[in-house]
């Protein structure tokens, strides 16, 4: 797809509809897009490339925006192969060009790509700036906001930032959907366990004034900025963004489902308007850790398996402690018909999380739930209120 971002701004990046599993782990309904983008000036400037998977698409993007004129540098701002997987292409078509990035993603390069880059390499440092004519680009380093080698440009004439996998969604840029949910799910998988980062970055860039954000996945954001700025800040900052309460649970026969939706309905009846309830063993993995984080306020129900905890909840738990699950209010409900176990093992692994707080009030079942656990279960409800 073409697109102008500003009159000299293009986006030539793809839409990839067909792919099953981005990362080779998260399912995407709605596809992906790999964004790239060309600025038109005295210097021409290729911003980022595509996955191998539409190579030749993006080339033809490419050679379509750039007619007779030969691209100056390729700025590359994230060396993952979702978005520099065409460099050979690249020097291939325009030999003269020059790499633009800087000494990180330069010493990782060699791991991908078998040629020697050194002759035009152009090695940039925090606060350097690179001018191409009317347009001045700004780089800054954002290590670990994905990876090590990250940067992300700022263009000084339009006021645009080319934000790197920052400000990212799944979803094709034909899709019609909402962006936060994308966004988060995004987010939370694939940039979570590096808040810090983040945060470090949106200090960063909060000293420039940017009209335009250009993500490498996802749209485009030029209207109201400060909504995904703010999205961001609480997100990386492992705030909870809504009060509500997600109850994730895993279930053998059903009793601990049935306990789930027991205490759903309890809170509800309580007026709690935000409570949901994902089956770990058949929810999308990546939906379940968005919610948790999303919520201020999570359940776990979990029968003890094998004298441990069942293995649906221990990826779950697993997925929490990597993405840095944190301050939140946890209960649990455990079953065990013979030796429940479940419940001490998962309250160790909140506990060893930072700023977890575990209710007491631990509801144990013994296979089936009866009027004793309802009662249990309603004064849990009182509580997480
Ligand atoms: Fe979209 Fe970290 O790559």
């Amino acid at each position: 797809m073409i697109k102008n971002v500003t009159d000299n701004v293009y986006y030539v990046g793809v839409d990839d509809k067909t792919i099953d599993l981005f990362e080779g782990q998260y399912v995407v309904p709605n596809g992906v897009s790999y964004n790239s983008y060309v600025i038109m000036d005295d210097k021409i400037a290729i911003i980022d490339m595509v996955d191998k998977r539409k190579a030749s698409d993006w080339m033809d993007n490419l050679s379509q925006v750039l007619g007779e004129k030969k691209p100056d540098y390729l700025v590359i701002s994230h060396l993952e192969p979702d978005h520099s997987a065409n460099l050979m292409d690249v020097i291939a078509q325009y030999p003269d060009i020059q790499i633009v990035s800087n000494d990180k993603l330069f010493g990782m390069l060699p791991q991908f790509f078998d040629v020697d880059i050194k002759d035009r390499s152009v090695s940039v440092k925090e606060g350097d700036t690179l001018e191409l004519g009317e347009h001045t680009l700004h780089f800054l380093m954002a290590p670990m906001v994905h990876w090590p080698e990250v940067m992300v440009t700022y263009e000084s004439a339009e006021k645009i930032l080319f934000s790197a996998d920052g400000f990212g969604k799944f979803g094709t840029l034909d899709t019609d959907e909402d962006w936060a949910c994308e966004a988060r799910r995004y987010y939370f998988n694939i940039v979570g366990k590096y808040g810090i980062p983040v945060q470090t970055l949106l200090k960063k860039a909060a000293a420039f004034d940017i009209r335009i954000i250009c993500p490498l996945h996802g749209p485009i954001l030029s209207e109201n900025l400060e909504y995904y700025i703010g999205k961001y800040q609480t997100w990386s900052s492992y705030e909870p963004e809504d009060k509500g309460v997600f109850i994730a649970y895993a279930s053998l026969h059903g009793n601990t489902a049935g306990a789930a939706h027991d205490l759903a309905g309890m809170l509800k009846a309580k007026g709690m308007e935000k409570v949901v309830v994902s089956d770990l063993a058949r929810e999308d993995m990546a939906e379940c850790i968005e919610d948790a984080f999303r919520y201020d306020r999570l359940v776990v129900a979990c029968p003890t398996y094998d004298g441990g905890i069942m293995p649906v909840m221990e990826d779950f738990m697993y997925h929490l402690k990597m993405k840095a699950f944190q301050k939140r209010t946890v209960a649990i409900i455990e079953n065990g018909s013979w030796a429940p176990m479940a419940g001490k093992l998962l309250k160790e692994q909140f506990l060893a999380m930072k700023d977890i707080t575990v209710l007491e009030d631990m509801v144990t079942i013994r296979s089936t739930v009866k009027e004793a656990d309802r009662k249990n279960l309603d004064a849990l409800a009182e509580k997480l209120k």
